[in-house]
This record gives structure tokens, C-alpha cells and sequence, in this order.
């Protein structure tokens, strides 16, 4: 997957280009047409589409295997098990998680992060303690801490950003953002509005110093940027599948082990219990202490081949396919009238949030979708970054290993003929 640059060019090693046109017939949706035109799906950072190999895992589960885990001692009930766990091994080498114990299978990047806050936050922070967030955190990596906050009488914190889009990291010593009342750095790798990209490892380290735990909501980090929760340092990692080409419902938390150990459990019921007596109990090992219930296997197994794609397709190819990607719409959308880009020069990640005029993102995004262009607009549930921006909402274009130049040049031309229909 890699090809060694030409003499005279510096040593490395460079991605071989995707064969992008190869790669989309493995996803059948993309051959679909919407009000009679090709779809261009640029709503990735919502979620990905999945390719026929996912589609086969996960429907493979329910014609060949369906059959509860951990729990049914006949040969499906072993199948399903062994499948189950084969999926969280591929998870973990796809993180670089040394023990794939430290993966628990969760819903979505959402869960993952309420089970740390209400988990984890709830029964150590004490009033006066700090939470350290930054005004970029998607909901889910704000309004569970705001809840936990509010019990606990913990205080809030937010590392400011730079006009640029990125983070203020000088404001850790400068405002004492950092200090001996930090207790939680909870911060996204890579923003779902702006693109940017945190020094994720450095805040890790930073954080850890003060006798902080970091959190890192990686739910747009994990699709597009190879990610070793060793090398990163964090504490806890959340992610979701969705957004991996891997099935709806499915998720991980990753926690460094000893933090899993000493983590209460999140919901209570079978599966995650050793002793059940009337009135108390006692736990399972990690991770099945947080897997109460029935588990999404099908998801889970259908995550475990969206990684085994993904890595065959090759992690550096993809983001090098994407940030050629990214840097074209940039290019390409700002030469258009009108429109406003938000967000860090490159590098950054694979999408683009912009406006045009005084159009209304959803009057600009229903008209994109009469062109067959699928974009997101709202407030992208980041509603206090829509506010540092000052404005409502916006339109996000964002990218994933299958999308191409062509359909880059696709959302210029309608952006370009919307802002004609709506501005005259
Ligand atoms: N978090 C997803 C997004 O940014 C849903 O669109």
C-alpha cells in the first residue's frame, strides 16, 4: 500500500493513491440516484456508508450464527461468542490498545463518553473540582458533563480557541486552566464544524501531570487519522462505529485498564454481575462489567470487518485521500461568491463548514439535495461553537475514502447555482 518517492525527493514513504473508483463498487448505496440524480454523499462526518463486506459480516451473524454470547453452551452460542471477541481484538490492534480487555462495546461515541462522566466523573469530582472542556466539544462531550457537573458541584472549565479555529493551548498555564483542582480534560480530536485537529497527545500529557484524567471523544478521529491510544497517552477513548463504514449502533470505549478496574458500572443487569444476591451484587471483569445485557453482536462483528477494510484498504492512504480531498473543497469553495469557510487552514479534518450569503443552510442544504449532493446543515449539535461563531448554522461537506474530486466539483457547481436561485 506504500510506494517509496522518486530519487532526489526526500526519503519517505508515501501512500500509494486509492483506486477510488474500484473501492466505490464495494459500496452499493453509492450507485443509487436521488430525484433522479448520481448520489454525492458528502454527510460523512453524520456517517459513513458501509461496504458490501460489512453488510455481509453483519447479515452473516443473523443467517449463519445468531446466537446470544458469553452465555449459550451449544455451538452458535460459541460461534457468536468467538466472533464477538474477534472483533474486539481487531478493534484494539486498530487503536493500539495493548489488551483488548480494554475495549468495551458501547452504542455510539455518545455512550461511551456518558459512561466516563457518570461512571467514572460522577462518583470522584467534589464541588470545587474542575472539568476542562473546549468550546468545540460536540454535545455529547458537553452536556454529560454538565449533568455530572451539576451533581457533583464540579466546575467547567473551556480552553479558548484562536480565531483560526484552533485551540488556545498557551491559556492551560496562562489562565491556570490547568491547576490542582483539574480533575477531567475531556476534549474532541478533531472537530465534527471546524475541522480542527487537537494536539491531542500533548494535552493528554499536560493533563496528566496536574493528576488529571483525559478524556478523548476521537468519534471524528478514529474513521480518518491512524490512532495508538499509547502514543496519544489518553485515559479513556470513545468512538463509533457508524462513522467507521461499520454498522448503526455499535461503539467503543477504550480506558486505560487500571481506570476500568477502579470504574464503578455504568447500567446494571445480566452479564455484567459475578454474585446477584437480593439486595446487592457483585461485578464482572472488565469489559463485561460495563456490557450489561444483550450485546449488539451483529454490530460488533460488523465493526470487526469495517476495521479489517479499512486497514486492507490502507489507514495513510485514506487520510491522504481525504486531505486531498479537503484541500480541494477549500480551494475550490472559496473561489465561489459569497461563501464563508470556517475552520484552520489545512491540516485539518476531512470536511468543510461553510455559508453562502444570507442563505439558510437548510434552504441551501434542501436545494443541494435536489442536485443528488447530500451535505449536512444545522447546528451540527455543537450549538455554543455556532454562537462563538456567530451564527445560527451552517453547511458541512465531509469526506470519506470513496468520494472523489468530481463530486467535489459537483457541490461547487450547485452551491454556485443556489447562490443564483436565492440571490438572483
Ligand atoms: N456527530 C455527527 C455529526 O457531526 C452526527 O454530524
Amino acid at each position: 500500500m506504500t510506494r517509496t518517492v522518486a530519487v532526489g525527493e526526500p526519503e519517505a514513504m508515501v501512500p500509494a493513491p486509492l483506486d477510488v473508483e474500484r473501492l466505490r463498487r464495494d459500496f452499493p448505496i453509492l450507485g443509487r440516484t436521488v430525484h433522479g440524480r448520481p448520489l454525492v454523499y458528502l454527510d460523512n462526518a453524520a456517517t459513513t456508508q458501509k461496504p458490501e463486506p460489512v453488510i455481509a459480516a453483519e447479515a452473516d451473524v443473523y443467517r449463519r450464527y445468531n446466537a446470544n454470547v458469553h452465555r449459550a453452551i451449544h455451538t452458535l452460542g460459541e460461534e457468536a461468542t468467538f466472533a464477538y471477541e474477534e472483533a474486539r481484538r481487531k478493534v484494539a490492534a486498530l487503536i493500539g490498545a495493548p489488551d483488548p480487555r480494554g475495549c468495551v462495546f458501547v452504542r455510539n461515541a455518545t455512550e461511551g463518553l456518558n459512561l466516563v462522566a457518570w461512571a467514572w466523573g460522577r462518583r470522584r469530582l467534589r464541588p470545587g473540582d474542575e472539568v476542562l472542556l473546549t468550546p468545540m466539544e460536540h454535545h455529547s462531550n458537553l452536556v454529560p458533563w454538565q449533568l455530572v457537573a451539576a451533581e457533583t458541584g464540579a466546575r467547567l472549565r473551556f480552553v479558548p480557541l484562536l480565531p483560526d479555529g484552533h485551540l488556545d493551548v498557551g491559556a492551560l498555564e496562562r489562565d491556570s486552566l490547568l491547576n490542582e483542582r483539574t480533575r477531567i480534560v475531556a476534549f474532541t480530536q478533531a472537530s465534527n464544524v471546524l475541522g480542527t485537529l487537537t494536539p491531542a497527545a500533548e494535552i493528554c500529557r499536560r493533563a496528566r501531570a496536574v493528576g488529571a484524567v483525559s478524556v478523548l471523544d476521537a468519534a471524528q478521529g478514529v474513521p480518518h487519522l491512524p490512532v495508538d491510544v499509547r502514543a496519544l497517552g489518553c485515559d479513556f477513548l470513545a468512538f463509533s462505529g457508524h462513522k467507521l463504514y461499520a454498522p448503526l449502533g455499535i461503539g467503543v470505549l477504550w480506558g486505560r485498564p487500571e481506570l476500568l478496574e477502579e470504574t464503578e458500572p455504568f447500567l446494571g443487569g445480566g452479564e455484567m454481575i459475578l454474585r446477584v444476591d437480593l439486595t446487592c451484587s457483585t461485578w464482572n471483569e472488565v469489559p463485561y462489567k460495563f456490557e450489561a445485557g444483550t450485546p449488539n453482536v451483529a454490530g460488533a462483528v460488523g465493526l470487526g470487518a469495517a476495521v479489517d477494510y479499512l486497514r486492507a484498504v490502507g489507514l495513510e492512504a485514506v487520510a491522504a485521500h481525504e486531505a486531498d480531498l479537503t484541500r480541494y473543497a477549500l480551494e475550490r469553495l472559496g473561489e465561489l461568491p459569497d461563501v464563508t469557510i470556517y475552520g484552520p487552514p489545512m491540516p485539518r479534518g476531512p470536511l468543510v463548514t461553510f455559508n453562502v450569503g444570507a442563505i439558510h443552510p437548510h434552504d441551501l442544504a434542501q436545494f443541494l439535495d435536489q442536485e443528488g449532493v447530500a451535505v449536512r446543515a444545522g447546528h451540527h449539535c455543537a450549538q455554543p461553537l455556532m454562537r462563538h461563531l456567530g451564527v445560527a448554522a451552517t453547511a458541512r461537506a465531509s469526506f470519506a475514502l470513496y468520494n472523489t474530486r468530481a463530486e467535489v466539483d459537483a457541490l461547487c457547481a450547485a452551491v454556485r447555482r443556489a447562490g443564483a436561485f436565492f440571490h438572483g
